[in-house]
């Protein structure tokens, strides 16, 4: 494993393998055990869009690991007045161990890759969130001992959160159920990947269908960043698609609810069943840092 770019790119093992060092680091963190794994590193982080946990968790835990974040605007670097990636990734790795970016473009995420020589991670592109959904892993298998043979239920938008959902769940044996509008379906890539995982893949336009004995259910916001300008065409698109207590009625007794934050109380998802599972919400966002350390030490020790 060189990147993370995309869920696509990983492998089963690679996935349970960041898992598994991931809860490493968070007993030891527990615990006052020092894991200095990158001292000497540097992280670059570009962010060419807002960011709460993304910044903070990257910039904590790359600290914790005993190395030093760079916290790079695009509103400051060269990049944000048009030098070419393949340039910035050149000159950035002569300097850093690693750049985290998020960014519009997966293209962008890919070209850094490409024409850089130091690991990569995604930070979120309109494409996908896979630090996110390595986070949402970490805390499924927390909460229920293990992914394989549970169902995961995705309502709303067929977005970079689901896209890379689909495939994170689907590669660690989870059977996957995703409803949304005609018009907002996951791109064709998703799907002609999910399509090999037979009847462990369906996706309805009928959130009560998908719901159906789920053991998890996850939803976004109905318009991602870059999309404030379709608000409210969006708003109409997607009424109905919501984790409400009616849809959680027909989800399994002890089912789960993950939203990647931040939240549109009463509109993907009220605020009851927001507040009823704010415990396994605010632990995914707590996991965040420790997925993205077990990141970072699997790609830049
Ligand atoms: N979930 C997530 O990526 O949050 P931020 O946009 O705050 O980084
Ligand atoms: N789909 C959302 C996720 C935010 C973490 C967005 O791209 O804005």
């Amino acid at each position: 494993m060189k990147h993370l770019l995309k869920m696509l790119d990983l492998s089963t093992e690679e996935i349970t393998e960041i898992l598994d060092l991931a809860d490493q680091l968070k007993y030891e963190l527990k615990h006052n055990i020092p894991h200095p794994h990158l001292k000497g590193k540097t992280l670059g982080m570009i962010f060419q869009k807002a960011s709460t946990r993304t910044r903070v968790s990257f910039e904590t835990g790359m600290y914790q690991l005993g190395g030093y974040p760079l916290f790079l605007s695009s509103n400051d670097l060269q990049i944000g007045r048009g030098e070419p990636v393949q340039d910035t990734a050149r000159v950035l790795s002569r300097y850093l161990s690693g750049i985290m970016i998020r960014t519009f473009e997966q293209q962008e995420v890919e070209d850094l890759a490409k024409y850089g020589d130091i690991p990569i991670i995604n930070g979120l592109t309109d494409f996908c969130h896979p630090c996110q959904v390595l986070a949402d892993l970490m805390t499924i298998r927390e909460f229920k001992g293990s992914l394989a043979g549970l169902k995961m239920c995705f309502i709303g938008d067929g977005n970079n959160m689901a896209n890379s959902l689909i495939v994170g769940c689907l590669k660690c044996g989870m059977s996957v159920s995703i409803a949304c509008p005609d018009d907002y379906q996951p791109p064709r890539e998703i799907l002609d990947f999910a399509a090999g995982y037979g009847d462990k893949f369906e996706m309805v336009n009928c959130p009560k269908t998908a719901a159906k004995d789920a053991d998890v259910l996850i939803t976004d916001v109905w318009a991602s960043m870059g999309q404030e300008g379709e608000a409210e065409k969006r708003k109409k698109a997607f009424a109905g698609y919501q984790i409400n207590d009616e849809l959680m009625t027909l989800a399994k007794a002890d089912a789960m609810v993950l939203h990647c934050l931040p939240a549109h109380r009463e509109e993907e998802i009220t605020e009851k069943v927001f507040e009823a599972h704010a415990k396994e919400i605010f632990e995914e966002a707590e996991n965040r840092l420790h997925a993205q350390k077990a990141v970072m030490v699997k790609l830049m020790a």
